[in-house]
């Protein structure tokens, strides 16, 4: 393991719960908790860190009895939603049948008129994962959480938030009978502060950035205060950041079961970005897909952009920043997967590139303007990133590429602002006309 990544994993030691022998915990084919790192097995728990090295754990499954055919058959008359997806994910067989909030099966845009502005002649699609339930991509990893949550017989639902995920865990949590209590930064935008809010459960703003958030949960998870809470990003990460692999699987499903060639994916703490690998991958190892080269780009902003910095300087570190961009939900300083979303990089023969506020601002508006789709800022990140990577001869215009809009442009309106009536007149044809408008 490399010096500095040990280093910031033994800071999350602290955090590490004792391990929970449970071999009654039904969460499908989900077999146990593997570490990243060295491989150590543990049995399915609420933990997150491996007590041999402080690696990250991930689940580990058990596919061997599927055949492909048959698998293939059974998720496409699945639900339209993630569940449709329920065997390759930890959660229970009749997960379709518990109360939550069933997102996914969002639409992938076929975006021929963006793709015209870019240059694009190899197919360009939007993913939009705006249109999930509570208006972002969240909906995929908290429903995931929640299932953990329910087979470990946590009450509370908690989570550490650059805002989108705790309305997603607001939201989860209300339709399955939990309470909720999420940490956000306490100067986030409006609309995910009430987005957050409105489904009833506890929201507290901590006077700090999302890292300090990120501290005080780990804080709590230790504490008799935190007691029976499940956090969704924390103590419940292995079973959470599954839910971002459905991406992965929907758009190859959509593509005719097919990967794509290319896919620009943002990056806050980089789970997402790495779990859509691990998705793609297990679509080839099941026969799925055909084995094909991809490549996957990351993309930040340039007032938080740990990831590129290090990809820039071929370091294999990645050196905390303090965040200072209008991409809040992208606002993460230490990105706990970012080690591992430069091996991503790096393996697939992508990149990560970072994009400025105007741009991001740009990004937005160029996406809305061509393909009536209104992205919030993380979603100006991944579009300003490609048309960047595109002039700059990184990423090819003649192969089939997927951006990733992973939020809805209502929850960041502030970042529009300026955006308005192109005029104001009277009710009558007269005035229309003095406007210019005839
Ligand atoms: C809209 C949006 N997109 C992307 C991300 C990145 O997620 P990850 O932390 O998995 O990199 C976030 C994280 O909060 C987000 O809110
Ligand atoms: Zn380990």
């Amino acid at each position: 393991m490399r010096k500095m990544r040990r280093k910031g994993l033994a800071s999350m030691a602290v955090q590490t719960v004792a391990s929970t022998s449970n071999p009654t915990v039904d969460l499908g084919p989900a077999a146990a908790l593997s570490c990243r790192e060295c491989g150590h097995r543990v049995p399915l728990g609420p933990v997150f860190a491996c007590e041999e090295c402080f690696g990250p754990l991930e689940i580990a499954y058990d596919f061997s009895a599927y055949d492909t055919e048959e698998l293939r058959r059974r998720i496409e008359a699945g639900p339209a939603n993630i569940w449709r997806y329920a065997p390759l994910l930890p959660v229970p067989a009749d997960v379709a049948d518990k109360p939550n909030i069933n997102p996914g099966w969002t639409k992938l845009v076929k975006a021929d008129n963006l793709a015209r502005e870019l240059g694009v002649t190899g197919g360009l699609y939007v993913k939009d994962d705006s249109g999930n339930p509570t208006h972002s991509f969240k909906d995929r990893v908290v429903a995931q959480a929640l299932e953990a949550a329910r087979a470990f017989g946590f009450t509370t639902l908690s989570c550490s938030s650059t805002g989108n995920l705790a309305g997603a865990v607001g939201a989860a949590a209300a339709r399955a009978g939990f309470r909720s209590c999420v940490f956000i930064p306490h100067d986030l935008e409006q609309g995910k502060v009430v987005m957050a809010a409105v489904y009833g459960g506890e929201l507290v703003g901590i006077e700090g950035n999302y890292d300090d958030v990120n501290r005080f949960c780990s804080e709590l998870i230790g504490d008799p205060a935190g007691e029976g809470w499940g956090f969704v990003n924390v103590n419940l990460r292995p079973y959470y950041a599954e839910g971002s692999k459905t991406l992965a699987y929907e758009i190859c499903e959509q593509l005719g079961w097919r990967l794509p060639d290319q896919l620009v994916v943002p990056i806050a703490s980089g789970s997402q970005l790495t779990k859509i690998d691990k998705g793609l991958q297990e679509l080839i190892k099941l026969g799925l897909v055909e084995d094909r080269p991809y490549k996957i780009f990351g993309a930040q902003a340039e007032g938080c952009s740990p990831v590129s910095t290090a990809f820039k300087a071929g370091h294999d570190v990645v050196r905390p920043q303090k965040p200072n961009t209008i991409a809040k939900s992208l606002a993460i300083g230490n990105p706990a997967d970012g080690p591992y979303v430069l091996d991503i990089a790096r393996r697939t023969g992508g990149a990560v590139e970072d994009v400025t506020d105007e741009q991001v601002v740009d990004a937005i508006k160029l996406l809305a303007r061509t393909e009536g789709i209104f992205a919030e800022t993380a979603g100006g990140v991944t579009v300003g990133v490609t048309r960047k990577l595109i002039q700059d001869g990184v990423l090819d215009p003649t192969k089939t590429t997927v951006v990733l809009n992973t939020g809805d442009g209502l929850k960041t309106l502030d970042a529009v602002a300026g955006t308005g009536l192109t005029a104001t007149i009277r009710p009558s044809l007269e005035s229309f006309r003095e406007a210019g408008l005839a």
